[in-house]
């Protein structure tokens, strides 16, 4: 035991963070009414055996006793986690609820099948849960069926093809360099491989969904499935439009919402629940439960569906996701949640608006969700996505490069750079702080080199704001 008081007390100062950070933690409006988000321990916990070292929500003292390269990569990643600001826009901040629910023993049961109607026994436990999971995602989404055991949002995705599909049949999607998903049909994927893909595409002009292009295209392509839902489309979707352009061709259409699915639960974002004919999602983005998928459909393909998640295309549930699923749900159906999502697409709205303000150029002009597609090649000609994205990394600003519309490079340089506000709003920001982390977004990438080098006196400078941010918005103390 004294050991490890050894081993970890080092760290105990940067772990705890400041008493001031923690006091600020304390008045922090939306954390502090998402209790577990920032109680998170304080890396130490005096139980009745002793002295248990823990990281966030999990204890590592097991860990690190049969496995210490491991216990130090996972308290790395938590202290990676608290001393830089997430921008990816499809990542968040699971609360200590869900990090534990994914944590249980539930990871060691078997449970092929449905609650009820299991291939192994004693799943009395997991079957509760799973029905929870269910039951919450219906009315989270105001769905008729809802299979909560996708793996991924692409085994989501790939239920709804195996459900409507045989292979050789189309797909029409938008196209991964407009912000669409590998999983809507590009080669790479099993899509573009079972299935023949055609593409629909933003408008040059304005950013926004071509739907006049789409219907087009459908009309020529005759697909069975349309997709929509994207990874890097920054405003609200008409669903209702297309809809119509799959009617017009007698195709289902498949509405992923895997990146806004805690903005649709939270009804700041329209939602294409009873428009659609299916709606899959990701549960580990906006709406920050467990990680994994979601499907949502109407009664008519509820048994079709579930056979399609299992056998269809998985073994056993992971039920231990499931429970984070669970607990997630729970949590996102308490009023804290819409004002959690109201203030992620505020926070985006500030940021495009700030960075603009900057001389940046965001893709149709702003966002009306929780992302900002920054189109660099007006603004910054000689500098790539990839030299940016790097850059901002190296003072702990945690983006991805993107393609952008009419892309000119290859994707692993892009011309883009994309910056979402779930994770930062968790962490309590407002638009007074996300002000700020715009001006420093903006100082690193106009600062930043060929390959993402900066100048010392921004990077020291940067650096600064963002251990200043990080401070005054902790997390998972
Ligand atoms: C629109 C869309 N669909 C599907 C997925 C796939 O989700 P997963 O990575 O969980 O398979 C993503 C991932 O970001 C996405 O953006």
């Amino acid at each position: 035991m004294f050991f490890l008081i050894f081993l970890v007390s080092g760290s105990i100062t940067r772990y705890c963070g400041t008493t001031a950070a923690r006091e600020r933690a304390g008045t922090n409006t939306l954390l502090s009414r998402l209790p577990q988000v920032n109680d998170m321990g304080t890396g130490m916990e005096d139980t009745t055996e002793g002295v248990v070292e823990r990281d966030g929500a999990v204890a590592l003292d097991e860990v690190r006793a049969v496995d210490p390269a491991v216990a130090d990569a996972l308290r790395a990643e938590t202290e990676r986690q608290r001393s830089t600001l997430e921008l990816i826009a499809s990542e968040n901040h699971a609360s200590e609820a869900v990090l534990q629910a994914q944590g249980s023993t539930f990871t060691n049961k078997y449970a092929e099948g449905y609650p009820g109607k299991r291939y192994y026994a004693g799943c009395e436990h997991v079957d509760t849960v799973e029905e929870l999971a269910r039951e919450r995602a219906k009315e989270l989404w105001g769905a008729d069926h809802v299979n909560v055991q996708p793996h991924s949002g692409t085994q989501a995705n790939q239920a709804v093809y195996l459900t409507v599909l045989e292979p050789g049949d189309r797909i029409l999607s938008l196209s991964l360099d407009h912000g669409g998903h590998l999983s809507h049909g590009h080669p790479a994927n099993f899509t573009g491989q079972l299935y023949e893909t055609e593409s629909y595409e933003v408008d040059p002009d304005t950013g926004y969904i071509d739907y006049d292009g789409l219907r087009e295209t459908a009309e020529a392509f005759n697909p069975d499935v349309v997709v929509s839902g994207f990874s890097a489309y920054p405003r609200q979707v008409e669903w209702e439009r297309i809809q119509a352009a799959a009617d017009a061709v007698d195709a289902y259409h498949l509405a992923d919402i895997a990146h806004i699915t805690g903005l649709v639960a939270a009804g700041v974002h329209p939602s294409p629940v009873g428009v659609a004919d299916f709606v899959t999602g990701s549960t580990h983005k906006t709406v920050r439960a467990g990680r994994g998928g979601i499907v949502m459909c109407d009664e008519e393909h509820a048994d079709d569906v579930d056979s399609s998640v299992f056998p269809g295309g998985q073994g056993g549930p992971l039920m231990h996701n499931v429970a984070g699923k669970a607990v997630g749900f729970e949590e996102a159906l308490r009023p804290a949640f819409d004002e959690y999502a109201h203030q992620v697409v505020d926070n985006a709205a500030a940021l495009a608006e700030r960075l603009a303000e900057h001389g940046f150029s965001p893709v149709s002009g702003g966002t009306d969700t929780h992302l900002v597609l920054l189109d660099l090649r007006e603004s910054h000609p000689d500098t790539t996505g990839q030299a940016a994205e790097r850059a901002l990394e190296s003072v702990g600003l945690i983006a991805n490069k993107n393609t952008v519309p009419g892309e000119t490079r290859s994707p692993f340089v892009t011309s883009g750079v994309r910056v979402g506000t779930p994770a930062v709003t968790t962490r309590g920001f407002e638009e007074a702080a996300t002000h700020e982390l715009a001006d420093a977004v903006a100082r690193v990438v106009d600062a930043a080199g060929e390959d993402g080098d900066l100048p010392e006196d921004v990077e020291r400078e940067v650096s600064a704001t963002v251990d200043d941010l990080c401070e005054r918005f902790p997390l998972y103390e």
